[in-house]
C-alpha cells in the first residue's frame, strides 16, 4: 500500500470550543490508485491531507506512508519522507515566482536528489506546457499554472500525490483536461493519488470516491471498471 490510515481521530479547538474533526477514519490507497475526496467546506479535507503529509501532528491513530509509520518518524525523517515519497499540489499552486517554469518543474526533483531532465521534458510534453518553459509564473493563466504545479509535483516521482482542489480555479473544460492529464500521468508512473474536489464530475473520474462528513469517511460508490 502507498498509504494506510488506521483509526485516525483529530480534535480541533476553535471559537466554539473543542470539536471532533475526524473520528476513527481509515483508508488504504494502493499504488496507482486514484481516490477522490469530497465533503462540505470545513469538513476537514485539508486537515486530513496535512496529517498525511506530516504537516500536522497525529493525535490518535496511525498513518503509514510508503511503508513508514509516521508517528515514529522525527521531524528530519518526516521532511525526508515528504521530499522523497510525496508530491503535493496546493490549491494556490505555490510556484516559485523567481524561477522559470522549467526551474519550477525541476525544483522538487532536485530537492529529492532525483533530477531527471528526460522525465521533466516528458512531463512538460504530456502536460502541454513545453512552449512555456522559459516563462515565469506571473505570465501564465490559471490552467497553465495548474499544469506546471502538476509537473513539478510529479518530477520527483512521488509514491503518493496529494492534490487539494487542483481544479478549483478552472472552468469545466480546463478542469476536465487537467484531471484527465493528471490521471494519465499517475497511472503511468504507478503513483497513488488523493484528490480533494468539490466537483462530482471530477470525483466521478477517480477509481474510488470518499465523502467526509461529521468526522466520518465513507466510501461513496465504486466507479465501473474501465477498459485498459
Ligand atoms: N489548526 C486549527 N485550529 C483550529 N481550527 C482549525 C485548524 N485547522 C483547521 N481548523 C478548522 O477545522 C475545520 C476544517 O478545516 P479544513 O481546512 O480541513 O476544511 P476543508 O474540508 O478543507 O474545507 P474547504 O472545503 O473549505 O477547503 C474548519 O472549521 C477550520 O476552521
Ligand atoms: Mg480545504
Amino acid at each position: 500500500m502507498s498509504l494506510t490510515i488506521e483509526s485516525l481521530s483529530h480534535q480541533i479547538t476553535d471559537g466554539h470550543g473543542q470539536r471532533q474533526l475526524l473520528s476513527d477514519v481509515s483508508l488504504a490507497v494502493g499504488a496507482g490508485e486514484c481516490i477522490g475526496l469530497m465533503g462540505d467546506s470545513g469538513s476537514g479535507k485539508t486537515t486530513l491531507l496535512n496529517l498525511i503529509a506530516g504537516l500536522e501532528p497525529i493525535q490518535q491513530g496511525q498513518i503509514t506512508l510508503a511503508g513508514v509509520l509516521m508517528a515514529q518518524a522525527n521531524d528530519k525523517q518526516l521532511s525526508e519522507l515528504r521530499k522523497q515519497k510525496l508530491g503535493i499540489i496546493f490549491q494556490q499552486y505555490n510556484l516559485l515566482s523567481s524561477l522559470s517554469v522549467q526551474d519550477n518543474i525541476a525544483f522538487s526533483a532536485k530537492l529529492a536528489g532525483r533530477y531527471d531532465a528526460d522525465l521533466c521534458r516528458e512531463l512538460a510534453q504530456q502536460l502541454e506546457i513545453e512552449s512555456l518553459l522559459t516563462q515565469y509564473p506571473q505570465t501564465l493563466s490559471g490552467g497553465e499554472l495548474q499544469r506546471v504545479a502538476i509537473a513539478r509535483a510529479m518530477s520527483a516521482q512521488p509514491k503518493l500525490l496529494l492534490a487539494d482542489e487542483p481544479t478549483g480555479n478552472l472552468d469545466d473544460n480546463n478542469s476536465h483536461r487537467v484531471v484527465a492529464l493528471l490521471m494519465k500521468l499517475v497511472k503511468s508512473h504507478d503513483t497513488a493519488l488523493v484528490l480533494v474536489t468539490h466537483s462530482v464530475h471530477v470525483a466521478a473520474t477517480m477509481d474510488k470516491r470518499y465523502q467526509l462528513a461529521n468526522g466520518q469517511l465513507t466510501l461513496v460508490n465504486q466507479s465501473p471498471k474501465r477498459d485498459g
